[in-house]
């Protein structure tokens, strides 16, 4: 359907459109400042859930990724991308048995310590136990140590869990995670000032911390260069963030700018008012951050912005509003082809089956979004 070397102006629309140069930007900034800083970079692949994107993010430098769920850690292993010692941390807590029993088959037929899994109460702890010591593997696992969200409180309650876990059959303890949100920098500092004395208190109780991991894009490098935290956990920096930038929510902390790599490809439908245009693409296609925000952050016609006053959207229209006598408006005309810049780049790549990645105006590439609809 996107015949590699085609015009993006040509191609069928709505679709998610990927520009590669500003990817690569992307990806050069944020690992560029990881090996400034000597800290490792886990990215989020709830993110992108592309295993190609997680490919050329371990390729820069990734020493892993990190999932939400297990179905796309699942996927994500299966595509036969984690070589070495790459492997995967799911970040989200798992209490249904059925589900223990997945993750520890991946020990059993992948090997040991390739998936990683978060915990967070001693009835977790026993569960993944009784099933790695009935097929007689270890899985290896982290403690989520909260910021507000799931996880253990920090300090003694974190100790505890971590002596539990070491001296409980079938488990290995590998460190904790402590993801403080995309704060602004003094919150970003307190909260990891809490996730490293914790992870000292362990250490102190005479147990082996490895990870101690945190940070987003929007707190990257406060968190990356926090004595104590040995790798960071950004997601949405691949596709920007900052004024114009996708992110989620178009929340902008900490003045972080990542380039706007990723765009929803619409054409307009209906130009036959002065205030208005309509497009092709509603929220079927594109989501926004959360109630307050604009599901658009950037509308571009020919990769230049456009004055607008907002996008709306319903189910498979986006309507574009003016001010009235818009100049912008004047220059739109009805077939032409715009981009949208989502506000919320993890929730849109999840409603899509491919990312089309673009390189000097053309296709280069059809990336599937292999781990898109994981929601277990
Ligand atoms: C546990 C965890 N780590 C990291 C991230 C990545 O955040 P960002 O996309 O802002 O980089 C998220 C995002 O929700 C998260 O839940």
């Amino acid at each position: 359907m996107y015949p590699i070397g085609k015009p993006v102006e040509e191609l069928r629309t709505p679709c998610l459109i990927l520009d590669l140069d500003m990817f690569q930007w992307n990806l050069d900034k944020m690992f560029g400042f990881a090996r400034e800083a000597g800290v490792n970079v886990r990215p989020h692949a709830k993110t992108f859930k592309a295993a190609a994107i997680c490919s050329r993010l371990l390729e820069a430098g990734a020493i892993g990724v990190m999932t939400q769920k297990l179905g796309e850690a699942e996927v994500l292993l299966h595509s036969g991308i984690l070589h070495g010692d790459r492997n995967i941390l799911i970040s989200q807590e798992i209490s249904d048995p059925g589900k223990i029993e997945t993750l520890v088959g991946f020990n059993v037929a992948m090997g040991e310590g390739k998936v990683l899994t978060s915990v967070d109460c001693a009835e977790e702890v026993e569960m993944i136990s009784e099933a790695a010591s009935r097929w007689g593997v270890e899985q290896h696992v982290v403690i989520e140590m909260t910021h507000g969200r799931c996880g253990v409180a920090p300090g003694q309650p974190t100790v505890d869990l971590a002596k539990k876990i070491a001296s409980t059959r079938g488990l290995v303890f590998r460190g904790i995670y402590g993801y403080e949100n995309p704060v602004p920098r003094e919150t970003a500092l307190e909260r990891n000032k809490m996730t490293v004395d914790t992870a000292n208190m362990i250490r102190e109780a005479g147990i082996e911390v490895e990870i101690v991991s945190a940070g987003s894009t929007g707190t990257y490098e406060v968190t990356g260069t926090y004595p104590g935290i040995t790798e960071i956990e950004p997601g949405s920096f691949v596709f920007g963030v900052g004024a114009e930038g996708t992110g989620y929510g178009w929340r902008v902390v900490n003045d972080v700018y990542f380039k706007p790599s990723l765009t929803v490809l619409t054409q307009i439908i209906g130009a036959n008012f002065d205030d208005r245009v309509v497009t092709d693409a509603g929220l079927k296609v594109m989501s926004g951050g959360d109630r307050r925000s604009d599901p658009a952050v950037l509308v571009k016609v020919d990769g230049e912005p456009l004055e607008f006053e907002r996008v709306g959207l319903s189910e498979e229209h986006g309507t574009i509003t003016f001010k009235e006598g818009s100049e912008a408006r004047k220059k739109l005309r009805w077939g032409q082809k715009l981009e949208f810049v989502p506000s919320h780049c993890c929730t849109t790549v999840n409603q899509h089956d491919e990312i089309v990645a673009v390189k000097d105006g053309r296709v280069a590439a059809v990336w599937p979004v292999t781990a898109r609809g994981k929601y277990y």
